[in-house]
């Protein structure tokens, strides 16, 4: 029996220990798929799932549609430099054009901040039979990046089965350009969640002090926090003293095309203070996992022979994961119709 209630997914700010746990069984179900013979599952027949990526894509709007397919929906997917965004119609008019089309669910991503919470909004006081699911918005969020992060780091400390208890007092590190990234933001409550600790790592021009407090409340318009208690958020400026301390680490891309002003002097100093490389892993006691949403500045947040090294770089895994966590959410809001 599902308890799955969300209509939307916009952000992970409102999902419960529950939440984690039914998507993570899920994915677990859907990876396990067989490899030959019938490589699809009938579940979302006839549905029809739209991509509407207002903003560039490469892994994300793929992996949506391949997960789409996989559970043999329709999917039509949308470029903006081929639209009639061109012609000056609205986002909204497009939306709605996939919605009179009968699409069910609207994968959304947008390069502003609350764009598919808005629609999602419109869309319910129209009472429209239609789910949205953010691909990323601004610098707000991405909720099925941090997903897959934590299906992949859940199999990882879970010897291949996932549940969110493997995770609980773990101690993860983030470490980048944390202010640029909603994969960032999202990571924090969806680690936090599960009973992880969170280090934030990066210079001060690019993780402002106030990130520790983060998930102490749950952002305006939303009541109350589902989860009890939450891992804790610290910040170190050291990667080598955070080092010491955690049991993965995830990278993240220096976002410059969001950067208004230069924030980093010199990309060689940077890479020397908060680049990942074998020889800064030497320190660390224990076998450290690697992650990066992607993509990659090679070189920069990762050495190319860190990027390529398997055992320890998970990028690749997570690129796979994406399908059945992908799968999963498009399942949960298609096939248990809460509307
Ligand atoms: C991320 C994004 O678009 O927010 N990438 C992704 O979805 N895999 C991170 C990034 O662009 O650096």
């Amino acid at each position: 029996m599902s308890n799955w209630k969300h209509k939307h997914i916009i952000d992970l700010s409102s999902f419960s220990a529950e939440d984690y746990k039914e998507v993570l069984q899920l994915a677990n179900r859907f990876k396990k798929l067989p490899q030959a013979g019938a490589r699809k599952l009938p579940a979302l027949q006839g549905r029809l799932i739209a991509t509407l990526f207002f903003e560039p894509s490469t892994r994300t709007r793929s992996s949506f549609e391949l997960a789409a397919k996989k559970l043999s929906a329709d999917v039509q997917s949308f470029s903006p430099s081929s639209s009639s965004l061109t012609k000056g119609e609205t986002p909204l008019d497009t939306v709605m054009t996939y919605v009179s089309m009968g699409a069910e669910v609207l994968v959304i991503r947008h390069s502003s901040a609350g764009v598919p919470a808005q629609l999602a909004k419109y869309l319910d006081q129209k009472n429209k039979k239609v789910s949205i699911l953010n691909g990323g918005d601004g610098l707000h969020s991405h909720p099925s990046q941090a997903l897959l992060d934590l299906f992949t780091l859940t199999n990882y400390f879970g010897n291949g089965q996932s549940t969110p208890g493997s995770l609980y007092g773990k101690t993860i590190t983030i470490v980048g350009d944390i202010l640029h990234s909603r994969v960032a933001r999202s990571n924090l409550w969806s680690l936090t969640g599960c009973g992880a600790n969170v280090i934030l790592c990066g210079p001060q021009s690019l993780l402002p002090e106030d990130f520790a407090k983060f998930a102490d409340k749950p952002p305006s318009g939303q009541k109350e926090d589902p989860i009890k208690r939450r891992g804790q958020i610290t910040i170190c400026r050291s990667l080598m003293e955070a080092l010491k301390n955690t049991d993965a680490l995830i990278a993240l891309r220096l976002q410059k095309e969001r950067m208004s002003e230069n924030l980093i002097s010199n990309l060689d100093l940077y890479h020397h203070e908060y680049g990942i490389t074998h020889q800064k892993l030497e320190s660390c006691t224990k076998k450290i996992p690697i992650l990066h949403p992607g993509p990659v500045n090679r070189g920069i947040e990762l050495s190319s022979e860190l990027l390529e090294d398997n055992a320890i770089c998970l990028v690749n895994e997570q690129v796979s994961n994406g399908i059945p966590i992908r799968m999963a959410l498009l399942y949960l809001l298609a096939a248990t119709n809460i509307n």
